[in-house]
């Protein structure tokens, strides 16, 4: 991939980006479904575990990528509610990897200024991880760069379930009328409370799916599908899919084109 950066002068807009890319029209929040990782696996003769290893690499290259082009959030879908019913011995790799990339990494996220959340029924995970997930969410909770949003555990329905019973609940207490529930009252009782939703969804290896994935958040979302497998997503694709956010019309509904995010607005 070139790496020659275009330099913004514009003080609202990030410092650089590749060459190609208009750094002032840069999604605010993308979302990644990292799909494929087991079939990129099986290409090379390789357990499909090993695909979820490759897949931590090409998932810190794209946080890394995303902070310094200017992207402001990044949440990336790692294990669905669903995700439970594969065998067994998977299963436990991956929360053995989560934890494992969890204790090892923790220091360069606090010093990239990372803020790393868990969104999902955390209840439910082995309770190493948990205590990793409280300490590094913690620990970087106040650092001033990019959100990286690791969606654990996670369906949209549940989520979407868990936010009406809140809701009904406060409404049961008396602190809430039935009428004043509204779009920003159940938005703000999803587990990505405060965070605008994404701009841009990437999904990789093909499939055209949401797969449960912030059913909610997604509503007017720019979908960018790539046949590369998770792992070999690199810089260069991550470009490729930020060029096609970049060349869609936004409209919300509506006749005219909106940038949202263009020059800060
Ligand atoms: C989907 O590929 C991928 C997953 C279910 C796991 C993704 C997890 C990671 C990349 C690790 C992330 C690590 C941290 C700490 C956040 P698949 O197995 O469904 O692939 P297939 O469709 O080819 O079988």
């Amino acid at each position: 991939m070139s790496q020659r950066l275009a330099v913004s002068t514009d003080q609202a807009a990030p410092l650089c980006c590749p060459e190609g890319l208009d750094p002032r029209r840069m999604p605010g929040h993308v979302a990644v479904i990292m799909d494929g990782n087991g079939r990129w696996a099986k290409a090379r003769g390789l357990p499909r575990v090993m695909g979820h290893r490759a897949g931590v690499e090409a998932l810190k290259s794209t946080l890394r990528h995303c902070s310094d082009w200017g992207v402001e959030a990044l949440t990336a879908y790692a294990f669905s509610t669903e995700n439970w019913s594969r065998p067994g011995d998977e299963v436990n790799f991956l929360m053995t990897l989560f934890e494992s990339v969890l204790q090892r990494e923790l220091q360069a996220l606090e010093e990239e200024q990372v803020r790393i959340r868990f969104l999902g029924d955390l209840d439910a995970l082995p309770v190493k991880l948990q205590s990793l997930i409280a300490e590094a969410t913690q620990r970087t909770s106040t650092n001033s760069g990019i959100h990286f949003n690791v969606c654990t555990n996670y369906g949209g329905r549940r989520e979407l379930v868990r936010a009406s019973q809140r809701l009904a609940e406060r409404v049961a207490r008396g602190e809430l009328q039935p009428s004043q529930i509204d779009e920003n009252a159940l938005a703000a009782e999803l587990f990505t409370a405060g965070e605008p939703d994404p701009d841009l969804l990437i999904r990789t290896s093909g499939e055209r799916r949401i797969s449960n994935f912030l059913l909610w958040q997604l509503a007017y979302a720019e979908i960018h599908v790539t046949d590369l497998c998770w792992p070999d997503f690199d810089a260069q694709a991550l470009q490729l899919a930020l060029e096609d956010y970049q060349g869609r019309q936004r409209r919300f509904g509506g006749l005219q084109s909106i940038e949202p995010h263009a020059l800060g607005s």
